[in-house]
């Protein structure tokens, strides 16, 4: 089916050089175009332009297998892309969160048996089925909230087997979700309680028996390493992603999120695709950063639910750095995949533009999980990923209404969900 979005109050992200991603001053041009209309043919934007243009539309009109949208008062944006969720887990974990408010830090919580090890317990225990079942309830609520494409992480597991079991939930997902779909092997989460003192072997058990068996079901596209504080060291990941890379895994790690841990300094030097959380960025982790193609990528969601500072995106933009925004979804450091409210925190907690910001949550976040070439921005030939919003005044809107849901329609590879 072709469908003609016409009387589009403004179409958002509109590009006719699309570039892979957006870096510094870059950052705050957001392409639009007012008073537009956007053609979509066989799961693809085929073409846009202006209502005024009546001849290529009269043109466009004759084909009456057309399905006719029209947006008056209402705006057409990318879909978001979130490039870092550990949205495959069952049960929620509010006992931590109010221990959270009494004044425990995360990695109080997390010696104590809590966080990450409180939910690969509970994974250990679910089945397949369970697991498939709860995830696809999250996505179908992603897909209502605007976004379009999601990296999922395995990490709950933490043993060969249930980490497969995760993989393979995340594989039936990309089977039967209309979301695109990227699934990153996260061994290296938490040391689990089996291996507790035992942290080598347990990085030995993910270099020899888990990396080679994610491999060869090819059930990962990234590998990700907890490079961190309290988790993994530099010396461990740099071991774990070169492992990852003989099987043609890219890196996309956490890192800096607790402390300045070399997290950065690893990624950029094994080329990952994205460094995520980057609380702790300095200017000798920024000026690694910007001699890379690795993509700065933002978490505002678990600095605000953990109450931990927040990342220095302005001096990051500011010092010509590229940087994305992600939702972090999961039950321990935020528990939501809403990315309006991202790109609302964007903008009230790290001083982002809102142009800055939409940017950060669809070209750059297509980057992060490499899908930027078909996703991302609202480009001929690329995958027709939209929503329609709901009538707003402006695109400003959009962060400025924090906690509303804006949008109305959703588009995903060309069908309306
Ligand atoms: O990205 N930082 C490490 N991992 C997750 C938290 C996962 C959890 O607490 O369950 C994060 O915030
Ligand atoms: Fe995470």
């Amino acid at each position: 089916m072709s469908i003609l979005i016409q009387n589009i109050k403004e179409l958002i992200g509109a590009e006719t050089k699309p570039k892979l991603f957006l870096k510094g001053k870059e950052m705050s041009a957001l392409k639009t175009i007012k008073n537009a209309w956007l053609l979509i043919e066989n799961e693809k934007f085929s073409a846009f332009g202006k209502m005024t243009d009546k001849e290529s539309l009269d043109r466009i009109l004759k084909n009456n297998k057309l399905k006719l949208i029209d947006a008056g008062g209402k705006m057409v944006f990318p879909s978001f892309c979130d490039s870092h969720t550990h949205l495959v887990y069952v049960g929620s974990r509010e006992i931590e969160y109010i221990d959270k408010i009494k004044g425990l830090s995360y990695e109080e919580i997390a010696k104590r048996g809590g966080g990450i090890l409180n939910s690969a317990l509970r994974l250990h225990k679910a089945s397949e089925e369970e697991l498939v079942e709860t995830a696809v309830q999250r996505l179908k609520e992603i897909i209502a909230y605007g976004t379009g494409a999601v990296e999922i992480k395995s990490g709950y597991g933490l043993s060969t087997e249930d980490e497969l079991k995760m993989l393979r939930v995340i594989k039936k997902l990309k089977g039967i979700s209309p979301l695109t779909i990227k699934a990153t092997f996260l061994g290296a989460h938490a040391v689990p309680a089996a291996y507790k003192g035992k942290q080598s072997e347990y990085v030995d058990l993910i270099i020899n028996e888990m990396i080679p068996m994610v491999a060869a079901e090819e059930l990962a596209d990234f590998i990700d390493v907890f490079c961190d504080k309290g988790f993994f060291t530099e010396e461990e990941t740099e071991k774990m992603l070169m492992a990852g890379m003989k099987y043609g895994l890219r890196a996309k790690i956490h890192a800096n999120e607790l402390d300045y841990s070399n997290g950065i300094q690893v990624g950029v030097k094994y080329n990952a695709l994205s460094v995520d959380h980057l609380e702790y960025t300095g200017a000798r982790e920024i000026a690694c950063l910007l001699d890379s193609e690795t993509m700065p990528t933002l978490l505002p969601g678990a600095a605000f639910f953990l109450g931990m500072p927040y990342a220095p995106v302005r001096k990051m933009i500011d010092s010509g750095l590229a940087v994305a925004m992600a939702s972090d979804f999961n039950p321990g450091s935020s528990p939501s995949g809403n990315m309006q409210l991202i790109l609302s925190m964007g903008c009230i907690k790290y001083r982002m533009l809102p142009e800055e910001a939409i940017n950060a949550v669809t070209i750059n976040s297509a980057y992060a999980m490499g899908v930027s070439e078909e996703l991302g921005s609202i480009a001929i030939g690329k995958t027709a990923n939209v929503f329609i919003t709901k009538p707003i005044p402006s695109y400003e809107f959009m962060p400025y209404s924090y906690g509303s849901n804006k949008v109305e329609t959703v588009i995903l590879n060309g069908k309306i969900i």
